[in-house]
């Protein structure tokens, strides 16, 4: 089937589906031959009834693919959108944006022209085909997100920063070194043959840069440069340059610190399914995935339309009461199936015809308190000073980590970093602070990893997720028992409700949830309509 054969067939059941369709597939503008062609070739895929009326709620990625997709199909959609934007947490703040928390911290973003934070999601893996996937049906370029960079820092247990470089060589080196020698003992508590021993320690050598009597220690003499040596690399105020500067090699830090620091906690991250590279964003900001919908779906949304009331027809359908934001009115809509993409934690204040089970579990599901600091500099010293491009560094205090910007590199005017990102207790601790106290801790913490914070500073954007109204949270935490009892109950249609997000995956917490809770939940509704219709 054309695109063209396809709008016709849906053109059929009137010009709102047609509508939809053309939206969805991005034809208005574009093919007006098309869409002015009258409809032909009736499919009857509704038992010929009108198409149905899906009420969604939520213009978030999660509900505006759900409305693309049934447009797509021919289904009618409305969105009710509390926020006078579209995208929910796929946002993007710019100089000029602003955001009044719960509690009344109102801030307003002074970043430069061209310069952005992304205060939810900033980070797509190469795995998540769904995100990636609209990103290449509906134009949205991307670019690589650096998630690790080995010349960045980490500051824990007390110690001098080090580049992450130097920890990992130093950390993989000593425990090869153990290694190689239990299997050169025998101490391993599993047969190995003469020749599992020798490949296992030429292993261990090589990765480990080990001498050949099996000890790492990596010299900073450069006449026996050892491969460890070189991977740790130079003191970086004495890097390799011409004539007399062949540079200097720093020394490795001992044993003890080494395994006191911890910091295989933090290298372990990096190799999470979720985390190892390659990574993407979007070029000019996440919510450039939300505009992208918007541009296809935007005609069916209300903004700033809260959803009041969630009520259940005699005949099966929905009923919604919602406030217009701006009139200060309410009105009531009617429809066929809901798909309710409200987070959890705000739904469950929200009256509505539930089923007592489905209530009851809406109730329960905790979410995350996650914050994060947009600073930004008036010169790029992370890169200038400490050759850091992208990535992250690390440290146990609790700003926990600092993410440089993977955009604008070498730029002459400065950049926006993310001073902190943090979870669960640090986020709720620094969340509830005002947002010039958070600005003053992020400066103080991150200021111990970089001196330059305190000369360079210029402006800060803060957000935590719990006290984002709309939000509460910032994704839904699920442990064994929960997924076991919970999350089948919410995850069923419960009569015309299909609630639906990141929270009703096991992706929580990323972009993909949204787009595969929204395909999952569309798929169920064209299956109820078709056997409907059947
Ligand atoms: N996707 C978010 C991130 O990359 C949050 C998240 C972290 C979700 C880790 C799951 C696991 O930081």
């Amino acid at each position: 089937m054309t695109r063209r054969d396809f709008v016709r067939s849906v053109g059929y059941y009137g010009s709102t589906a047609a509508t939809g369709a053309m939206i969805a597939l991005d034809l208005l503008g574009k093919s007006k031959a098309a869409a002015a062609e009258p409809p032909v070739s009736p499919v009857d895929q509704f038992g010929g009834k009108r198409p149905p009326r899906v009420l969604i709620l939520g213009a978030g990625l999660c509900g505006m693919s759900a409305a693309y997709e049934l447009g797509k199909l021919g289904f009618q959609c409305e969105i009710f959108e509390a926020r006078p934007r579209s995208g929910g947490r796929c946002w993007t703040v710019r100089g000029g944006d602003r955001q009044t928390e719960v509690g009344g911290s109102a801030q307003t973003a002074r970043f430069a022209d061209g310069f952005y934070m992304n205060p939810g999601p900033a980070r797509i893996p190469g795995h998540h085909a769904s995100t990636l996937g609209y990103c290449r049906e509906l134009g949205v370029p991307v670019e690589v997100f650096n998630n690790v960079n080995e010349s960045a820092y980490y500051l824990v247990n007390g110690l001098e920063r080090v580049r992450i470089r130097e920890a990992r060589v130093d950390l993989r080196g000593y425990v090869d070194e153990l290694l190689a020698k239990a299997v050169r003992r025998d101490a391993l508590d599993r047969p190995l043959t003469a020749d599992d021993k020798e490949a296992l320690i030429e292993y261990l050598r090589d990765d480990g840069g080990l001498s050949p009597d099996l000890f790492y220690k990596p010299t900073p003499d450069r006449a026996n440069l050892s491969h460890a040596s070189e991977s740790r690399g130079y003191v970086y105020d004495d890097l390799p340059a011409a004539g007399a500067h062949p540079g200097r090699m720093g020394d490795p830090l001992n044993f003890e610190t080494v395994i006191k620091a911890g910091f295989g906690r933090h290298l372990s991250f990096e190799h999470q399914f979720d985390q190892q590279p390659t990574m993407f964003q979007p070029v000019g900001g996440m919510d450039q995935i939300a505009k992208a919908f918007e541009k296809r779906v935007g005609a069916a949304i209300r903004f700033q339309t809260e959803v009041r009331e969630i009520r259940r027809l005699p005949d099966g359908g929905v009923r919604l009461v919602v406030a217009d934001l701006l009139e200060g009115t309410t009105r009531e809509v009617e429809g066929d199936y809901c798909i309710c993409t409200i987070p959890l934690s705000v739904l469950r204040d929200i009256p509505a015809d539930f089923s007592p089970k489905t209530t009851d579990a809406i109730r329960q599901v905790p979410y995350m308190d996650v914050g994060k600091i947009g600073l930004q500099f008036r010169r790029r010293f992370w890169e200038e000073d400490d050759r850091i491009y992208g990535g992250i560094s690390w440290t146990d205090q609790n700003i926990t980590q600092i993410f440089y910007p993977n955009y604008g590199y070498l730029g002459s005017n400065g950049g926006v970093m993310i001073g902190y990102y943090h979870f669960a207790d640090d986020a709720k601790k620094i969340g509830r602070l005002s947002p010039a106290e958070r600005e003053a801790h992020a400066l103080l913490q991150g200021g111990k990893i970089h001196p330059q914070f305190q000369a360079e500073f210029q402006h800060s954007f803060s957000v935590a997720w719990q006290r984002i109204p709309y939000n509460l949270g910032g994704w839904a935490t699920w442990d064994e028992t929960m997924r076991a009892s919970l999350y089948p109950i919410l995850n069923e249609p419960d009569g015309p409700f299909h609630l639906a997000g990141e929270h009703l995956t096991y992706l929580g917490g990323w972009m993909a949830g949204a787009f595969e809770s929204a395909k999952a939940v569309v798929k169920t509704i064209r299956e109820t309509v078709a056997a409907k219709a059947a």
